[in-house]
């Protein structure tokens, strides 16, 4: 007999969470491992914020809440995106779910029927193809080299757009890539966009404030206002206030969307908890220093990975211009010989071979769909980068030539 439904023979689990439990795993058995595979920020979630989750349930904020987030809290995310991103949403034009993932997940199962398309630009946050083809839609992901700086070209999108597009994906900064796109860059997407109406936007934009060398983010609901009613702007608060674990992402869009997509959400979660509604709510109108503190961090780390990289033969990165990974390429690496023998034949060789003989998890860039390159995750401490990078270097040394 078979437990699994059909629909799920065609999704893979999180490429990231399995090299994390790999690297578990070794760990349990005593091997000292630095896990690089998952994207959290390692930072305490500001204490203004916890202290509100005290606050509301010992107010008596523990009871269901409206499906679509309660009325503070869309009104709060309503000003940041009036505030940040100069967007004109009303509190009506808002919805809050348990995670940005919840979020796509409840947009793709609202409007989704089968065989439709999503265009996800590769490399992709691991996610995006696994709940399209859970859904019944049909991932399309066209290739955004390196030398392109991982971006959508506007002949990329036309090429990519046919009849059947339900959706284009856009993650600015990118996961794994960090990749940007500039006002101008994402008008000339409009202009294509303009001309195939069927298609509805999906901008991600929950690495938004993890943003170097002075970048200034531009939402694509800010470069593209006249798509305003075929745009879903999606955000949350996991990375910008380091609250991962509280499950909170929201996103503005045109009514009939949201509508559907709260039919999902009532009939399945019902509502983002309560407690964890109202943090959410501290995050996005107290304080927001920790914003330009985590930033700080994280490009100082980017430059230590950048630095340190330049310095291993056969890999490269060019410098990431936003979130906290670095998707190095391995070209350089692919055919080598490691000292058991074995031939680096891909990107997954190369991460397998980094794991078990440098103690170090990353994961493929077959995971994002493209090669060969690997990802980690610079969301760790400055000594453990460093050591991290040593490792991946003597572990590179002791390959043998092609
Ligand atoms: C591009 C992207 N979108 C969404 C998420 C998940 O966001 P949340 O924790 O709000 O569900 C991640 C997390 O890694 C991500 O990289």
């Amino acid at each position: 007999m078979s437990y699994v439904a059909d629909r799920l023979a065609v999704v893979k689990p999180s490429a990231s969470m399995a090299v994390s439990m790999a690297a578990k795993a070794l760990r349990a058995q005593g091997v000292d491992v630095i896990d690089l595979g998952l994207g959290e920020p390692d930072f305490p979630t500001p204490a203004h914020v916890v202290e509100a989750a005290f606050k509301a349930a010992a107010a008596g904020e523990t009871l269901y809440t409206a499906s679509a987030g309660t009325l503070a809290l869309r009104a709060a995310v309503a000003a940041k995106f009036k505030r940040e991103n100069g967007l004109d949403y009303t509190a009506d034009e808002i919805v809050v779910a348990n995670g940005a993932k919840q979020i796509i997940f409840n947009a793709l199962m609202a409007t989704l029927n089968a065989g439709d398309e999503a265009i996800l630009p590769t490399p992709y946050f691991v996610s995006y193809p696994e709940m399209v083809k859970l859904l019944g839609g049909t991932p399309v992901m066209p290739a955004c080299p390196a030398e392109n700086g991982f971006r959508l070209t506007p002949d990329v999108l036309e090429a990519a757009i046919t009849p059947r597009t339900k959706w284009l994906f856009l993650n600015m900064p990118g996961n794994p890539s960090g990749a940007v796109y500039t006002l101008a860059e994402l008008q000339a997407l409009g202009a294509v966009l303009a001309k195939h109406p069927q298609v509805l936007i999906l901008s991600d934009e929950i690495y938004e404030h993890i943003l170097f060398d002075g970048r200034q983010f531009v939402s694509f609901g800010q470069a593209c206002p006249e798509l305003r009613d075929r745009s879903l702007i999606v955000n949350g608060v996991a990375k910008a206030y380091a609250m991962t674990g509280w499950r909170v992402g929201y996103a503005a869009g045109p009514a009939p969307l949201l509508k559907a997509m709260n039919t999902v959400q009532s009939q399945s979660v019902t509502s983002v908890a309560a407690p964890m509604q109202a943090a959410a709510l501290a995050a996005l109108t107290g304080p927001q220093d920790c914003i330009a503190q985590f930033r700080t961090a994280f490009a100082r780390r980017r430059d230590l990975v950048v630095a340190g990289v330049a310095t291993i033969p056969g890999l490269s990165l060019a410098p990431p211009e936003g979130a906290f990974y670095a998707y190095i390429g391995c070209a350089g690496l692919i055919g080598k010989r490691t000292p058991k023998g074995e031939v680096l034949t891909d990107d997954t060789a190369v991460t397998q071979y980094l794991l078990t003989e440098g103690r170090i998890a990353a994961v493929p860039g077959a995971a994002y769909g493209l090669s060969p390159f690997f990802r980690i995750s610079t969301a760790t401490s400055d000594t453990v980068l460093t050591e991290a990078i040593a490792r991946i270097k003597a572990a590179v040394a002791a390959l043998e030539a092609k």
